[in-house]
């Protein structure tokens, strides 16, 4: 999967500019930084973002070149989606919750990647490859070459992630931080970028469908002692928000909180 996302990258421009667009609603596109609509620094990354859930309904979108890609994509996507499926069964029995339980909440389901391409970077202390950002997602299962560059915020400071051959990254999002009404938080993480070496990162984004209303279990909250944390919200509202801004520390998700008076 990162050989051939390597070689999508290292094609000619023309090539990859087929697929570009500034419009976050195309289901498949190349596009730079975050948001070019919104981001007042642009951030040091090329992206190809393109959904993969259910498969058929996307794959004639998918970059022609380079020609084993569509093959690659699809076979990668199908299995990291068997992984993330078994992932949602165990979180959701570590929360005393029913195995199907988070799976059932996240309507028919949405997968999308990116493919995350970051270029030595000659002053990489003026910018990043993202800012501190949370994910959207319910879960992120992030796949990344030999090159560091992700840092997550833990007791008070960044502390880089090393890369570890073979070997996924797994991010708790909001959308689990919800569910779970903040027995998971969703990570506060960033990229950035150094003056030597292209960096290559592959997060599988795994979410709830469109149409799908998020709300804290009901079997987790309980008015004494467990009060809900957040209200329910359809999920295209949060995700309306998301992309309407430059990636921010301060999450999407403080406008669904439940009134605390
Ligand atoms: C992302 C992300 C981190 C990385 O794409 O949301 O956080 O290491 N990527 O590229
Ligand atoms: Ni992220």
């Amino acid at each position: 999967m990162l050989a051939v996302a390597r070689e999508f990258f290292h094609q000619p421009e023309s090539e990859r500019m087929k697929h570009y667009s500034a419009d976050s609603t195309k289901t498949t596109r190349v596009s730079t930084s975050f948001n070019v609509s919104t981001d007042k620094i642009l951030n040091w990354r090329d992206y190809l973002r393109l959904h993969c859930f259910p498969i058929q309904d996307f794959i004639n979108e998918w970059p022609e070149n380079p020609v084993s890609f569509k093959e690659i994509t699809a076979e990668y996507a199908t299995s990291v989606r068997a992984l993330v499926l078994r992932l949602l069964e165990a979180i959701s029995e570590s929360l005393g919750l029913e195995r199907d339980h988070i799976s059932n909440r996240l309507g028919t389901h949405a997968q999308h990647m990116a493919f995350n391409y970051y270029p030595p970077c000659p002053e990489p202390e003026l910018t990043y490859g993202l800012p501190g950002h949370k994910d959207p997602t319910a879960i992120t299962v992030l796949l990344q070459d030999q090159v560091s560059g992700l840092q997550v915020f833990k007791d008070d400071e960044w502390v880089a992630v090393y890369p570890i051959p073979n070997t996924f990254i797994v991010n708790i999002g909001d959308q689990m931080q919800v569910i779970s009404n903040e027995r998971y938080k969703s990570v506060l993480h960033r990229a950035v970028v150094n003056t030597e070496k292209e960096r290559l990162s592959i997060p599988t984004f795994y979410f709830p469908s469109t149409d799908a209303v998020i709300s804290p279990a009901q079997e987790l909250i309980d008015g004494q002692t467990s009060p809900a944390v957040y209200k329910s919200f359809p999920f295209v509202e949060y995700w309306d928000k998301f992309w309407d801004r430059s990636l921010a520390t301060a999450s999407c998700l403080d406008a669904f909180r439940a009134s605390t008076t």
